[in-house]
């Protein structure tokens, strides 16, 4: 049996979700996979060269993977003989600037020898800024679901897909990466708690992926090493987390997304040939991914 690993990083879900479809579908191909979520501490990361296949997962932050998942992959990658690997990316947004992100993962899978079969880039909704309809979360669920399919299908067959990154891209992704990277850090210490909303009951600390959150005298304090994926703000019962500089830019409560999918009441067609405004620009990706889901499972059969 053909054995893969999923190392991903996950602040608020949506890359977590991912893996585990993915992890689904191949299984349903017979693999054995296993999924390896990259938080602090980071000990008993799985080795990779037992694997026959390895996936990367990661949710874009400012048009670049998370510095923690960056790091870590290149820390644990070995140099390997046309080893496959692919790779899938969660963001709110279509833009051709977000493909940009796996650049700097590319090359170093080159480097060390991986034979990278894709770089598959899912639209999943926001955790930052504001939130997404439910009828839009509910159709990136499901949309994503077909496209685990899709994955598992070219990783099955060992397929190739190239993708192309604009130079122009790249620059913009460099440039930024550095301005998210100093300004999480920097912006850290700033968050703050609401003492009369917060119920001390920990979940924040428990989902940083950074282990930035320490409790004083009942309540967080937060320090330096933030990474901003928003998981501590998001998931908060009470709302009870300011995240310094960017507390406007919160979403509060995560996408009940298993609910929306058993919701008949929740349409699940919110982007179509129709949708104008705001939302017009993720058309061309509906309808480019359809297609590669339609080619690669010929009739969808709705699970
Ligand atoms: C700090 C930050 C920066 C983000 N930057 C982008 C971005 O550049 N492009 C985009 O489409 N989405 C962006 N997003 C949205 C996330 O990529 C998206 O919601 C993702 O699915 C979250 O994955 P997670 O739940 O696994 O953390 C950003 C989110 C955060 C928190």
């Amino acid at each position: 049996m053909p054995r893969a690993i999923i190392y991903f990083y996950s602040g608020t879900n949506n890359t977590a979700i991912a893996a585990q479809m993915i992890q689904s579908e191949l299984q349903n191909k017979g693999y054995e996979v296993d999924l390896f979520q990259i938080r602090k501490p980071l000990d008993k990361i799985p080795a990779p060269i037992s694997y026959d296949v390895l996936g990367l997962g990661y949710p874009i932050h400012a048009f670049n993977p998370p510095q923690l998942f960056l790091s870590t992959i290149k820390r644990i990658l070995p140099t390997a003989h046309n080893k496959p690997v692919f790779i899938f990316k969660t963001a709110g947004e279509p833009f051709c600037l977000n493909n940009a992100s796996s650049w700097s993962l590319m090359r170093l899978l080159k480097k060390r020898g991986y034979q990278l079969l894709m770089d598959t880039h899912l639209l999943m909704p926001y955790n930052i800024l504001f939130r997404y309809p439910f009828a839009l979360a509910k159709q990136m669920y499901v949309h994503t679901r077909k496209m685990a399919m899709v994955i598992a299908n070219d990783i099955a067959n060992n397929k190739v897909t190239k993708r192309k990154i604009y130079p122009w891209t790249w620059l913009v992704m460099i440039t930024i990466r550095y301005v998210l990277y100093w300004g999480a850090r920097i912006n850290g210490p700033f968050f703050h708690v609401k003492k009369d909303r917060c119920l001390q009951c920990g979940l924040c600390q428990k989902l940083c992926p950074s282990s930035n959150i320490k409790f004083k005298n009942g309540y967080p304090r937060f320090f330096f090493d933030c990474s901003m994926c928003m998981a501590c703000t998001m998931y908060c019962p009470t709302d009870a987390i300011r995240p310094g500089v960017i507390s406007w830019m919160r979403v509060s409560g995560g996408y009940p997304f298993q609910e929306l999918h058993n919701d008949p009441q929740v349409p699940s067609e919110y982007i179509n040939k129709k949708t104008k405004g705001y939302f017009k620009s993720f058309r061309s990706y509906y309808e480019k991914t359809q297609k590669l889901i339609d080619d690669s499972t010929g009739n969808y059969i709705q699970r």
